[in-house]
């Protein structure tokens, strides 16, 4: 073999290696590249898509799920897996990226990166903790965290950085008996980036990001136990079945998991109020209930706006042959807007008769959405009879993370 065939050969496979890298994980589909048009509003994108309930994604040679039933069926099929570990292109790559750290979700996974068999007792020990009555007696607590937040507004000021995060970060870290709060959510915030595996850098810090915040709650654990026996970690912690290092990746989950979202969730929901008035108007009148409100901007803007999934064995979806290895990306956004569904499906029209899918489906549904809606219809109630005719600065920039949507910062200036 030629001294330039020799040389060749690895160079392209390089490139390719390179240009497949960057694409897979930046959603694997031209269409839904993050520019600044995609940032504002990403739903044209995905119509645009919408050939089918289920269409490829060349650039990754994945898919990519946008139909209503189509989403439910997926999340039913234990042929996909959550399992990080099962995709060996992803695990190649996203080890590559870490420069050796441990790999935040892979090496460590918590709840939601576990299939069953090892999911299911963790799930149910965790669930039989953060069950309703234990969120609904969190109440008085949360009303007086809100209210103390909101008196303490200044406009013009951020209210993603006064309440929309100090709220649920608080909630959280006293859920579990933890401090340090302005701590933990830039822990946070830097490990949300790890699935961003195109950018080395930003892996390597989400991965030192999930190293501390471990240990930090290695650390406060036997204080937890101490201080508030009877708080969910520390029962889960008392739990022969459950292994300590379950316990840590759970409280990471739940600090990670239980604000990024519901900081959106409260964010978004400002959006709408500012965006449109009738809605705020018929809040403040009483014609439509917190409740209603909620739910409707879940499923126009919902805060986790996708997941994936690894195809572990063959299998069907939506008539369409799905191999093994292939990665699947599933769109909760364009299932909440999926016309053969929803009527008006772009427009806010609350009381559907249709669930969203926001809060996930199935094995892995969401284990805090009674929490989140509480939390949300607490700090908006509490904006509003301070400042029922509050104005934002516009433009309002939204944030570049695609699985994550939810504006950058929400000024008040009234
Ligand atoms: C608006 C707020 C929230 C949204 C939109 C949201 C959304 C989701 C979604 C879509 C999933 C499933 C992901 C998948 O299948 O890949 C999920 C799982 C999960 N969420 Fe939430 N979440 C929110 C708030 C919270 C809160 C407040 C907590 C905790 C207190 C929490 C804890 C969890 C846990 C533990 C799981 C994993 C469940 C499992 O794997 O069995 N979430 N969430």
């Amino acid at each position: 073999m030629s001294l330039t065939r020799r040389i060749g050969i690895p160079i392209v496979k390089g490139i390719v290696w390179t240009l497949r890298r960057v694409d897979h994980y930046f959603l694997g589909s031209s269409a839904l590249r993050a520019d600044d048009d995609f940032r504002r509003d990403p739903y044209p994108s995905f119509e645009a898509i919408r050939h089918a309930p289920i269409v490829r994604s060349l650039a990754n040679r994945g898919w990519i799920i946008l139909g209503y039933e189509a989403v439910q069926e997926a999340l039913r099929d234990t042929n996909l897996s959550n399992d990080l570990n099962n995709n060996p292109f992803y695990l190649r790559v996203a080890r590559a990226a870490s420069g050796g750290r441990p790999i935040p979700f892979v090496d460590n996974p918590p709840l939601l990166n576990l299939d069953p068999p090892a999911h299911t007792p963790l799930r149910r020990a965790i669930s039989q903790r953060l069950t309703r009555g234990f969120v609904d007696a969190l109440t008085p607590q949360i009303e007086d965290s809100a209210r103390a937040l909101v008196s303490r507004m200044v406009p013009p000021c951020d209210l993603i950085e006064t309440v929309a995060e100090p709220l649920p970060v608080q909630v959280i870290a006293d859920i579990l008996g933890v401090h340090n709060t302005d701590q933990l959510a830039q822990w946070s915030h830097r490990m949300t980036n790890a699935l961003r595996i195109a950018e080395a850098d930003q892996v390597q810090d989400a991965a030192d990001a999930e190293a501390s915040m471990r240990c930090f709650v290695a650390k406060q654990l036997p204080d937890m136990l101490k201080i508030n026996p009877e708080s969910p970690i520390s029962q889960l912690a008392q739990d022969p079945e459950v292994q300590e290092r379950d316990v840590i990746s759970t409280c990471v989950l739940l600090l990670t998991a239980g604000h990024e979202t519901t900081t959106r969730l409260i964010a978004n929901t400002i959006y709408i109020l500012h965006h449109q008035r009738s809605v705020r108007e018929a809040v403040v009148s009483g014609n439509l209930s917190l409740d209603n409100l909620i739910d409707e901007v879940l499923r126009l803007e919902p805060p986790v706006q996708m997941t994936l999934r690894f195809v572990r064995r063959s299998t069907t979806i939506a008539g369409r042959s799905l191999k093994p290895g292939q990665l699947v990306l599933i769109n909760f956004a364009a299932a909440n807007r999926d016309p053969a569904v929803f009527d008006n499906a772009d427009r806010f029209e609350p009381g559907r008769n249709r669930p969203h899918l926001s809060f996930g489906y199935g094995i892995h549904l969401c284990l805090g959405a009674a929490l989140a809606k509480l939390e949300a219809r607490i700090a908006i109630k509490e904006l509003l009879v301070a400042y029922p005719d509050f104005e934002l600065h516009e433009p309002i920039s939204w944030g570049n993370n695609q699985f994550f949507r939810g504006p950058e910062t929400l000024t008040i200036l009234t």
